[in-house]
């Protein structure tokens, strides 16, 4: 084996990752779903436990040499379940995808009815949407938004339920930028014999530290990714009740995956560590506080706001009143070195390619240490930019400003080399 280091076996792959680093450090990451994952995770990450074959569970794998890696995951589990308060947890979904995967397979027969939010209007694809298996193996009978308030109309989501008698409900989503009352959608789901599922992918790291009331008393099963706001690897997660264990586990492996990623998982298992400081409950405050301010200094600017603001990480930024499309601005600001995306506003006319709105959120520029004064400036940087949509000297000069704006916080400076 050549055991050289990476720019010398592998020099294109090298200079893609240092450029990649240059741009996270250089550009301002207002994407809602992404996050910086901490050096040490990112060395359990890389470490030699990519190499072993696990299938199974801990004390009960398919594999010989697996003690250390039963101590990984079990030290992962144990962190999660005191962490979320949940009785069981698998923490072998390859994403969030395949965790939700798991749990339809868990819980449904091909051909069952479910309910899950509107992708248009904040859901994600794995809820029901007719280009996911979740909508091509199960009918979904997806609920929108109010569409005076844009928030989640709870007595029309029960009267709808009630009469679609749905097997599952999902609770969750990937762009509402509200609390989400998990009570009342227990209600439901016993008013109408269903299954819960809540899907905390965007909002865990804010109920792992309080800022988001937990789903888990609530929910029959709660799924989750580890890689936006919980700021671990990119990975899934299920939580559920002890009479769903043994489902939840054969659907997780054998029914939907092999072998698990175990370097991912002991990855895992250092994010649960870290999620249960006290500095990742101030790291969550700030987040939403930085989200709040952000959302303030964007409606001062002028811009309409889905819902009129946030409770959580992340706001929608309604661009009709400007009359610029989603897709105009996510490309502009990328020119200025802001990431965006382009995003669908519940009622929108445009299509998911072009859409009517942009999502913003706070994960990672809070981890970078930016706050409530930073907000501002950020707020100010995207609107001169989306006022002179088609300027190029205006990119520049932003772009020149977010680069100082950067320098100010840099990222990974001390673990990593970002010259060669
Ligand atoms: C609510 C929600 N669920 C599930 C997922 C899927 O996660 P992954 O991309 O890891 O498959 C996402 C990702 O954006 C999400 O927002």
């Amino acid at each position: 084996m050549n055991d050289g280091p990476l720019h010398d076996i592998d020099p294109q792959i090298h200079d893609v990752i240092n450029r990649e680093k240059i741009r996270l450090n250089s550009t301002l990451e207002l994407i809602a779903s992404e996050n910086f994952a901490s050096p040490a995770i990112m060395e359990a990450q890389g470490s030699i436990l990519t190499n072993k074959y696990a299938e199974g569970y801990p004390m009960q794998r398919y594999y010989g040499g697996c003690k250390y890696i039963d101590m990984a995951e079990s030290l992962a589990i144990e962190r999660a379940r005191d962490l979320f308060g949940a009785e069981h947890v698998n923490v072998q979904p390859h994403s969030g995808s395949q965790a939700n995967m798991a749990v339809y397979m868990a819980l449904l027969k091909p051909g069952d009815r479910i309910m899950g939010m509107k992708l248009s209007h904040g859901g994600h694809l794995t809820h029901g949407s007719t280009v996911n298996f979740s909508g091509i193996f199960f009918q979904n009978f997806p609920y929108g938004l109010d569409e005076h308030t844009e928030t989640l109309n709870m007595d029309r989501i029960s009267a709808q339920a009630f009469e679609i008698k749905p097997r599952l409900i999902i609770a969750g989503g990937s762009s509402y930028p509200r609390r989400i009352d998990f009570s009342l959608f227990r209600n439901i789901a016993d008013d109408c014999g269903a299954y819960l599922m809540a899907d905390i992918a965007h909002i865990a790291g804010l109920v792992a530290a309080g800022e988001h009331p937990s789903p888990i008393p609530y929910c029959d099963i709660v799924t989750t990714t580890t890689h936006k706001t919980l700021r671990g690897p990119r990975g899934g997660m299920i939580m559920c009740r002890r009479e769903y264990a043994d489902r939840i586990d054969k659907a997780v492996f054998p029914g939907s995956q092999g072998g698990p990623l175990m370097h991912v998982i002991a990855a895992k298992a250092v994010c649960f560590k870290e999620a249960m400081s006290d500095d990742f409950g101030s790291y969550q405050r700030q987040v939403v506080q930085n989200a709040r301010s952000l959302a303030e200094e964007f409606l001062y600017l002028g811009y309409r706001l889905v819902s009129g603001g946030t409770d959580t990480h992340l706001f929608l930024v309604d661009l009709r009143p400007k009359g610029i499309a989603g897709k105009d601005a996510e490309d502009a600001l990328d020119e200025a070195g802001i990431s965006v995306n382009k995003n669908q506003i519940p009622f929108d006319d445009k299509g998911a390619n072009v859409t009517s709105g942009i999502r913003i959120g706070t994960p990672a520029v809070t981890t970078r240490g930016m706050k409530c004064t930073e907000m501002k400036t950020i707020a100010r940087l995207v609107n001169r930019v989306l006022e002179n949509i088609g300027n190029k000297r205006v990119y520049a000069e932003a772009r020149q400003e977010v680069g100082e704006l950067c320098n100010r916080f840099p990222l990974y400076v001390h673990k990593m080399d970002f010259t060669n």
